[in-house]
This record gives C-alpha cells, structure tokens and sequence, in this order.
C-alpha cells in the first residue's frame, strides 16, 4: 500500500528561481534563507518518496481568470514548466504517474470532493522553486510528482477549513492506493505577503510564526479565520497560507516536528519551512 512518511511546507517566491540559476545562495541577502532547507533536505533524503505531491497554487500560467477550477489535480505522466518571466530557463519537466493520479481522482469523488482533472497541466514557480530548493536543480527528477491546484488568484476562493478537509480527503485516497509508494506531501505558498495596492510590501512575523506553530500541533486553529481576516492579517497573496492546510490535513493529527524556520523579509514574503511526519 502507498504510505504517507510526512509532509513538508514552503514559500514559493519566484526570485528563488532566479537566485538558484545564478548561484546566489551563499550571497548575504540569502544565505539564511537557504540555511533554513538543509535539514528538510536531510528529512528528504532519508524519507526517500517515490511520489511527491504537491499542493501548490497556480499564478496564471495553467488556469487564468477565463476559466478558474478551484481544486485541481494533474493526471498526467509528464508536467512542464513553462517560460514565466526573469529571463529563466523553463525547468525538466516532471515525471507523473497517471494512474496514481485517476485512482486519488476516483476516491477525492467518492468522498465528493469533485476536483478538475487536468490531462495536461503546466506547473509554474509554486511547483517548481520549492522542488529546486530541496533537490537542486536536476537534468532528471529522481522521484514522480502529482501536482494538486487550490484556486487563490480568483474569488471566491475555498476557505481554510475546507482545505483542510480536503487535505483529509487527499490523505485517504493516497493511503488506499494499493501498490507500494512511500509519499512525501508538499503545501506551497505563503506566508505573509501583499504584492499590491496601498499594503504592498506586508508582513505579519507575529501571525507567521503563530501559524507555523498551530498548523503543526493544533491546525483546526487555522480554520477560525474566513479568507477575508487570512488577507486582513497575512496580505492578499497570504491567502496562500491554506496550501498548508490541505498538507496539514493529509497528515496523521499527532505528528512529530521535524523542522521549522522562518525568514522574513525574502522578495516580499515571510518564508517558512515546516517539516512534519507521521508517526
Ligand atoms: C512573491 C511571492 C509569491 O508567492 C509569488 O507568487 C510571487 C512573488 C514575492 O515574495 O516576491
Ligand atoms: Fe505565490
């Protein structure tokens, strides 16, 4: 039977990308942000996942406003990456496992969660950068991925407590899959940060470091804030903090703190990684 080891939560800044291209890690302005991956690093590699999934929200490359799912599940065996600015190069593409995707399909609907399923799908940097950051930039991926969207760039948008009930869903359909497959979940986005408008360049530390440490021990905490306070406290684009409640939800309740840290100001986003596994 496919087995969850843990899960594992991570801003996605796009400038990530860049600094990873040009080598930028040891540079001041970085270095403590990257410091921040090595144990979810060491996590990693010990927890060898055969299958990553991860939870990320598109930007506009795969859905735009026209036509906005607002859960999404790859069911695919390759995903590309495409050009998204910067001048960067698009990265490998990433190796899927379609029937691994129809099957977490199948039981996301029979517990009527009714996803988009996407035969082709587009990832961009809330996919990308976090892969790149905890396993280098890599000609060939040494493990397959399932890409799950959660709509935040379109309102309405779902709101926490229904991430998280997803995040249950999504555990269940992955831990009936019955062949053997060591699963590693990831949650994308987040935390604070505000791109535009009169609040551009907000960060909330104190919020950040508060949700970093319920979403681990108590995460139905989370689910207290409808999306408008998530925004009012966290930012506009900290809405994609829920990311990490469809992680959080796929786990066991109890869970053992692997790793945690926290960055701000990177770009213009409170960064944090939180390493969680299952018991
Ligand atoms: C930044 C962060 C994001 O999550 C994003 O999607 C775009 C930009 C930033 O901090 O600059
Ligand atoms: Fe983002």
């Amino acid at each position: 039977m496919a087995k969850i080891i843990g899960g594992l939560t991570t801003s996605h800044i796009p400038a990530v990308g860049n600094a990873i291209e040009n080598n930028l890690q040891q540079e001041p302005y970085w270095k403590r942000f990257f410091d921040g991956y090595e144990p979810a690093k060491e996590w990693l590699k010990e927890a060898n996942p055969d299958m990553i999934v991860v939870v990320y929200n598109d930007h506009g490359l795969n859905f735009f406003l026209d036509k906005m799912p607002t859960f999404a599940l790859g069911c695919a065996d390759i995903y590309h990456n495409a050009d998204e600015g910067w001048g960067l190069k698009p990265q490998a593409p990433f190796p899927g496992d379609a029937q691994f995707s129809w099957h977490v399909a199948e039981s996301l609907i029979d517990q009527e969660f009714d996803i988009c399923t996407c035969q082709e799908m587009l990832v961009d940097h809330g996919f990308v950068n976090p892969i790149r950051a905890l396993y280098g930039t890599l000609k060939e991926w040494p493990v397959k991925t399932l890409p799950v969207a959660v709509n935040v760039v379109q309102h309405p948008v779902p709101t926490a407590a229904r991430c998280l009930k997803l995040g249950r869903a999504l555990g269940k359909a992955i831990e009936s899959y019955p062949e053997d497959m060591r699963v590693v979940i990831f949650g994308t986005g987040g935390l604070s940060h505000q791109l535009q408008g009169e609040r551009a360049g907000l960060i909330n530390v104190d919020f950040d470091i508060e949700c970093m440490e319920k979403i681990a021990t108590e995460p139905e905490w989370f689910t207290q804030f409808s999306n408008a306070e998530i925004m009012r406290k966290a930012g506009t684009e900290g809405i994609e903090t829920i990311m990490w409640m469809v992680m959080r939800g796929a786990l066991q309740d109890e869970v053992k703190v692997i790793h945690k840290h926290y960055h701000a100001p990177i770009s213009n986003t409170g960064a944090g990684v939180l390493v969680l596994e299952n018991q």
